[in-house]
């Protein structure tokens, strides 16, 4: 035990180290000034600004939510696009982590489906067509004899009407858009909502609800690809990949799945221990050669319907850390096979493998796979899923 002279002598030098700070004795001498009062911290906040016209004069949104903690999203209203994602490595210096274009113009088009939401059946359809209450409906192929991330003009290539929240230290946007009966294909006016939600634990949350007048299917996911060393800096194949998936969907030469749930074991999709992405990609595994490099539906393992996660990523450099947790009962591994020759944000040439994406959905095809978890959403049902981007640093 010290002794009480001793201990108020020690609590006399934590206090004025407290009121002084650590001075030199010859910094003595000036009476210390008063302790500021510290900075208020800044408001978590959400602003509409306007990021450009369509070509048919439509005025497209941009909101921009910035939190406490030095991560900023841009969302627009056209596709619900997320433009950026400024997060801070682990010395505190942002970048921006999402690949992109510089302009309204490059997202009109938009090949490479750079950060919008995707539906109303995210990735495939086999041979555009699928049967539903013994009625068959033909969908917009737009990609070989099969339908791509909704056909033709896909949510992505929608204006979507936008709201702006603050609930408490959570910023963010409402978006809503129907998609009319008959739309590429599709039965059933599909109302929808997605919300973006940033809070202060720098996390993305995206919170999906649909609503159908007609029996219809549904799988709505988002299609951002990350680049955790900050977009154009590269390709991706240092990243460190774990997916929380014993077993994946196995493609036929169309990228369709052929209907099974294969192990990952002992193949190059086994992502269950961290593993550098470029680890194995030029491996001559039969799947991964179909995929042109990884572009795989993986079967999250899940105990609940509860959010479970699906991927985390981290770049070893930076030390940014991205984990992916969903209700979806599937996750896309996309290693960007397709990007080269995309000039994006600030002039950066794209090229293959220059991001990935974790698309959280329903598996691939599931409206003629009657094993997979449905994708029927029926009049009086609603359609829930919820999608939380959680970035930090190691
Ligand atoms: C698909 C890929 C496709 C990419 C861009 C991914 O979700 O799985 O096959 O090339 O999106 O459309």
């Amino acid at each position: 035990m010290p002794s009480p002279r001793l201990a108020c002598i020690a609590l006399w030098c934590v206090t004025a180290v407290a009121l002084f700070g650590c001075r030199k004795t010859d910094d003595v001498a000036a009476p210390p000034a008063p302790a500021a009062a510290p900075a208020p911290a800044p408001k978590a906040t959400a602003v509409r600004t306007t990021f450009g016209h369509l070509p048919d004069g439509a005025e497209v949104a941009l909101y921009t939510l910035t939190n406490r903690s030095g991560m900023e999203v841009g969302v627009i209203d056209y596709g619900g696009i997320v433009t950026s994602i400024k997060v801070p490595d682990r010395q505190g210096a942002r970048a921006d982590v999402v690949l992109g274009f510089e302009s309204l113009d490059g997202y009109v088009k938009n090949p490479p489906y750079f950060g919008p939401i995707v539906g109303r059946y995210a990735n495939r359809i086999a041979k555009a067509q699928f049967t539903l209450d013994g009625k068959t409906y033909r969908l917009a192929a737009n990609s070989g004899p099969n339908t791509l991330h909704g056909g033709i003009k896909g949510f992505d290539k929608a204006v979507w009407q936008s709201e702006p929240f603050a609930h408490g230290d959570e910023v963010g946007v409402a978006l809503t858009h129907t998609s009319p009966d008959g739309e590429e294909g599709f039965p059933g006016a599909l109302t929808m909502h997605v919300t973006f939600t940033l809070s202060n634990a720098n996390e993305l949350s995206l919170d999906y609800t649909a609503t159908t007048d007609k029996p219809t299917v549904v799988n709505l996911t988002h299609h951002d690809y990350f680049n955790l060393a900050g977009e154009g800096s590269g390709d991706v194949l240092a990243h460190e990949l774990l997916i929380n998936a014993d077993r994946y969907t196995p493609v036929d030469a169309s990228l369709i799945p052929t209907g099974e749930l294969a192990s990952v074991a002992g193949t190059p999709l086994d992502f269950r221990m961290p593993t550098a992405i470029g680890a194995r990609i030029k491996s001559d595994d039969v799947q991964i050669k179909r995929g042109s490099g990884y572009d795989h539906n993986f079967v999250i393992n899940r105990t609940g319907s509860d959010l479970t996660l699906a991927a985390r990523v981290e770049e070893p450099k930076s030390g940014r850390v991205l984990e992916v947790r969903t209700t979806e009962p599937g996750v896309q591994f996309y290693s960007a096979n397709f990007l080269n020759g995309n000039t994006g944000k600030s002039g950066h040439e794209y090229h293959d493998r220059g991001a990935f994406c974790l698309e959280t959905q329903h598996f691939p095809d599931s409206p003629n796979h009657p094993t997979f978890p449905t994708t029927t959403l029926r009049p009086g049902e609603q359609f829930h899923s919820h999608t939380v981007y959680a970035f930090s640093v190691k």
